[in-house]
C-alpha cells in the first residue's frame, strides 16, 4: 500500500478540482462535513477504502458510511428501500443524518465490516458536495480521526492527527454541527436510533409520524459504536454545578482544565480560585456540540493532565452531547 510521505492542504480555487484528482487515483481525502472531517476514499474501489482503515488504524469490521451525491444513488448501494427511507431523506437531506439500510449484492464487505447493512448520507457541506457531484460516485468516510481520538472538526486537527498517512485535507472552515450524525436503522420492523445526532428523536418521529426509539431502549451492538470512543489525551470528568462549587479548591489543584458553561458556576470559579484554568462553552445544545471537540482539542494540546466538563442538562436536545462526553470520559 502506498505510503504518503507528506499530506497537502488544499485550499483556494483549484482545492476542489484537486481533491477530485486524488480520489480518483485511488487516494484518500480528508474532506470537510457539516459534522464533523471525514476521510474519504473512492467506495467503489477496495484498494482506496483499505488505506481509510490502515491511515487511522480502524479495525476491518467496523463498518463505514457511504456519502452519497443525491437521493436517487440509495438504490445503488441499497435494496429492500422502506417508503421510510425516502421520506427521511427527502426531509433532512443534505444533512446529518445516515440511513442504515440493507446493503445491495454487489457492495463489497470492505465497506460494510462483513455486515449485510450499509450506512449512506447525503452530507450538506458545500464543499463535500462539489466533490460528489463532480465524481459522481459514492465516498466511504469515517471521521478523519486515529481510532478512538477525537473527532476533528476543524483542518488543522486532521492534520495533526493524520499527517503524513493520507495524501489531502481539504480546508472547510470549522464544522456546522461538530458532532457525528444520527445514525437511524431502518432494516427492522421498527425505526430506531443507533447514534444519537444533531437530528434528535423529536424531529424524526416528527417526521415519520411513529414513535423512534433511542438508543438507551434498546440494545443493538454493532462494530464501531463502542463505549469508550471520541476521547482527548488527558482524563475527561464530568462533574455537576453542584459538586463544581463544592469541591472547586481542592479539584483546581492539579493540572487540570475546567470546561464551563453555566454563569452561576463560572462566576463563583472567577471569585472563589482566581487561579483555575478554564474555558467558556456555550449554554445551548447546538452550539456546545459545535464547540466540544474543538475545545478538548485546543485545551489537551496545551498538555493538561485532566479535564472537568460541567455536566448539561439531560434532556433530550442535549442527548448527543451527553452521548460523546459519556464516552470520551469512559
Ligand atoms: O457525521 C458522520 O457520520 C461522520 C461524517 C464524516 O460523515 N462519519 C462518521 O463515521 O462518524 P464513523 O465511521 O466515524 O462512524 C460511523 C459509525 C460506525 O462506527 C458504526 O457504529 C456505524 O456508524 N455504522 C456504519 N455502518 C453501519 C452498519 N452497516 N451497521 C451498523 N452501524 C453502522
Ligand atoms: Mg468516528
Amino acid at each position: 500500500m502506498s505510503q504518503v510521505s507528506s499530506t497537502v492542504l488544499l485550499t483556494g480555487d483549484s482545492a476542489v478540482s484537486q481533491a477530485v484528482a486524488l480520489l480518483q487515483n485511488g487516494e484518500c481525502v480528508a474532506l470537510p462535513t457539516e459534522t464533523v472531517y471525514g476521510l474519504a476514499a473512492d467506495a467503489t474501489n477496495v484498494d482506496a477504502v483499505g488505506k481509510i482503515f490502515e491511515a487511522k488504524g480502524r479495525p476491518k469490521n467496523h463498518p463505514l458510511i457511504i456519502h452519497i451525491p443525491d437521493v436517487s444513488h440509495l438504490e445503488k448501494w441499497a435494496k429492500d428501500i422502506p417508503q421510510s427511507a425516502y421520506l427521511l431523506a427527502n426531509t433532512f437531506w443534505p444533512g446529518p443524518l445516515t440511513l442504515l439500510l440493507k446493503k445491495a449484492d454487489h457492495v463489497d464487505n470492505v465497506v460494510t465490516g462483513g455486515l449485510d447493512t450499509i450506512g449512506l448520507r447525503m452530507p450538506s457541506h458545500p464543499l463535500f458536495l462539489s466533490v460528489l457531484q463532480q465524481l459522481n460516485v459514492g465516498l466511504a468516510a469515517p471521521s478523519a480521526n486515529p481510532y478512538k481520538q477525537l473527532s476533528p472538526t476543524i483542518a488543522e486537527q486532521v492534520m495533526v492527527g493524520l499527517g503524513g498517512k493520507i495524501a489531502a485535507v481539504l480546508e472547510g472552515g470549522a464544522c456546522e454541527y461538530g458532532l457525528e450524525s444520527t445514525i437511524i436503522d431502518l432494516v427492522g420492523d421498527t425505526p430506531r436510533i443507533l447514534r444519537a445526532g444533531p437530528i434528535d428523536s423529536d424531529a424524526l418521529s416528527l417526521a415519520l409520524g411513529i414513535t423512534v426509539s433511542t438508543p438507551e431502549e434498546h440494545t443493538e451492538v454493532v462494530p464501531g459504536n463502542v463505549k469508550a470512543h471520541y476521547q482527548p489525551k488527558a482524563q475527561l470528568q464530568i462533574l455537576s454545578a453542584d459538586q463544581l462549587r463544592t469541591d472547586m479548591h481542592t479539584l483546581a489543584q492539579g493540572n487540570t482544565h475546567f470546561v464551563l458553561w453555566s454563569d452561576s458556576v463560572i462566576e463563583q470559579f472567577k471569585s472563589d480560585v482566581p487561579s483555575a484554568q478554564w474555558s467558556k462553552i456555550p449554554s445551548d445544545a447546538l452550539a456546545f456540540g459545535r464547540q466540544l471537540y474543538v475545545t478538548l482539542y485546543q485545551v489537551d494540546k496545551k498538555g493538561v493532565d485532566n479535564i472537568i466538563v460541567e455536566q448539561p442538562p439531560e434532556t433530550n436536545e442535549w442527548r448527543a452531547v451527553n452521548d460523546r462526553l459519556s464516552r470520551a470520559a469512559s
